[in-house]
């Protein structure tokens, strides 16, 4: 059985202070939900907060995890985080997110070599595929997603390819309120990315992945997408900003 795994990706929101604020408010909730081992609950927030929320849910259950980081292990690379700097404070780390896809020109080769980077410095990884509204919209999402997954995992062996998680995210349903429907996005993760993985490893692997759904997850819709075989959990935006719609989202996941 895989475990779902609730993130929230804070994206660029919240100070140190918001933060803490916001940490405080659902620490309590959500360190009961994960207590006895059948959800796992991460908090992604931006770079400068996440000693902190690390040092608010010391003791919990509740992991850590940052937006973002880069391949090399130290030197002249001004302004970014190496993996080990970030293995130090957190156990998670997004990676390939479509913003950073869309903004900052990470292509699915700086992806495989921010995955290989971050297994190697044994911080856990949560790689993000998805096809936007065009690719959608012509049918070419199999093809879009399958190889960003393959991209993605060049060069894992089957041992490291069992502990990335995978996020779902169709770029058009991110931020619009526009969510995939729940037997779409499960046919996604299931046909497209356990097939890919089941091409590149086996199908004991492909089914050892967890693969998270992520696009306008709210507390309303969270059940629907929950409910299917083969969505493993959710990666949330705006609905991680507010601790009661988070907490309902993670109490969905719990079967
Ligand atoms: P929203 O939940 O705000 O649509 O964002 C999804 C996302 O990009 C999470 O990584």
């Amino acid at each position: 059985m895989r475990v779902p795994i609730i993130a929230g990706n804070w994206k660029m929101n919240k100070t140190i202070a918001e933060a803490r604020e916001l940490t405080t408010a659902m620490r309590d909730d959500l360190a009961r939900l994960a207590a006895d081992g059948q959800i796992e609950i991460i908090l992604c927030p931006p770079f400068l907060a996440v000693p902190e929320v690390g040092t608010l849910v010391k003791g919990t259950p509740i992991r850590v995890g940052a937006q973002n980081l880069f391949w090399e292990t130290k030197g002249a690379f001004t302004g970014e985080v190496a993996p080990g700097m970030l293995a130090e404070v957190c156990e998670y780390v997004i990676i390939g997110h479509s913003e950073r896809r869309q903004y900052f020109g990470e292509s699915d080769e700086h992806v495989n070599k921010k995955l290989h980077a971050a297994l190697a410095n044994q911080l856990k990884p949560i790689v993000c595929v998805g096809e936007n509204l065009a690719q959608n919209e012509a049918g070419k999402t199999g093809e879009v997603v399958g190889a960003q997954v393959r991209a993605a995992f060049a060069g894992l062996s089957d041992a490291q390819a069992r502990g990335v998680v995978i996020a779902y995210e169709p770029i058009w349903a991110i931020g619009t309120g526009k969510a995939a429907s729940g037997a779409g996005a499960n046919a996604v993760i299931g046909l497209t990315i356990r097939g890919a993985l089941a091409d590149l490893y086996d199908e004991a692997t492909a089914q050892a992945v967890r693969v998270q759904y992520g696009g306008s997850v709210n507390a309303k819709n969270a059940a629907e997408f929950l409910a299917q075989a083969e969505i493993d959990g959710a990666l949330v935006g705006g609905a991680s900003l507010v601790a009661a719609d988070f907490v309902a989202i993670c109490k969905a996941a719990v079967r």
